[in-house]
């Protein structure tokens, strides 16, 4: 699919940098909490970049494996080992690579996917690909939760970060990123059957790695948020210009993990 933010129309190792610096002691808390260990066999579906992909296979040890798959496996191919399996794989479309997973992992990747139907065929795919008792853990952006990107508005600048903010909203939502997905996590795996679902949500209210998420995608964004008259050149200049002295959030992510009932 055209993804608005994908790996060849932005910087994207820094916006996958900045994205792990957030979010990867949550993901992997969550996954320590569930007793990932030496042998566990994992499924990284839409890996993207490679540190949980690295973590993962240092916890699960050469007993274990990590099979990490993506449609663009650009990145993730450097994470590729003796026990890491990098493949190219539509997790909506393609048949399941393997079976048996004590673990699949699947970080802000159903979001991306436009269509209903496919989301839940690439959920159902997942937990068909684990094994009884096996976990399955979903995290997702929510932007629609807490759509601010600077919750205090203290002056103009708070002001325009949020214009700015609602205007890539306003682009990746006409582009089929679903930015309520997060909340519908929990359901979901109840649906499918899971049991133990559990769920929480982190929020990141500010810190250096908000500004850095925040000047990567808004330069990624210039143009179309110029094209599509959703801020002027002057604005987009001021907002870049004066990111460091915001208290910028980024969007809360909610983790929701159920477990794979007993044959
Ligand atoms: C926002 S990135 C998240 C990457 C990584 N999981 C993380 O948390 O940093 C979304 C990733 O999902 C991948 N993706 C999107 N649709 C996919 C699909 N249908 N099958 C497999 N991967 C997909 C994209 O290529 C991209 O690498």
């Amino acid at each position: 699919m055209g993804y608005l933010l994908d790996n060849d129309r932005l910087p994207a190792g820094d916006r996958v940098v900045a994205m792990a610096s957030l979010f990867d002691p949550i993901t992997t808390g969550h996954l320590d909490g569930l007793g990932i260990g030496p042998g566990w066999r994992c499924w990284e579906v839409g890996a993207g970049g490679t540190s949980i992909v690295h973590w993962l296979a240092g916890r699960t040890g050469r007993a274990g494996y990590v099979l990490a798959t993506d449609t663009d496996t650009t990145v993730v191919a450097a994470a590729a080992g003796p026990t890491v399996i990098v493949l190219r794989h539509d997790v909506c479309a393609d048949p399941i690579p393997g079976g048996g997973f004590d673990l699949v992992h699947a970080r802000m990747v159903l979001a991306d996917i436009a269509d209903v139907a496919d989301r839940a065929q690439a959920l159902a795919a997942m937990v068909r690909a684990l094994r009884p008792g096996g976990w399955l853990v979903v995290e997702d952006l929510d932007p629609r939760l807490q759509p601010l990107a600077c919750p205090d508005e203290r002056g103009p600048a708070e002001v325009l970060a949020n214009k700015v903010r609602a205007g890539v909203h306003s682009l990746l939502a006409s582009r089929g990123i679903e930015l309520a997905c997060g909340r519908t996590i929990p359901g979901a795996l109840r649906d499918l059957g899971l049991a133990d679902v559990t769920a929480s949500g982190y929020f990141p209210m500010t810190g250096p790695e908000c500004a850095a998420l925040e000047r990567t995608t808004v330069t990624a964004l210039y143009g179309d948020l110029l094209n599509a008259g959703l801020a002027t050149p002057d604005e987009l200049d001021a907002h870049l210009g004066q990111l460091d002295a915001l208290h910028l959030s980024a969007a809360p992510m909610i983790s929701a993990w159920g477990r794979k009932p007993a044959a």
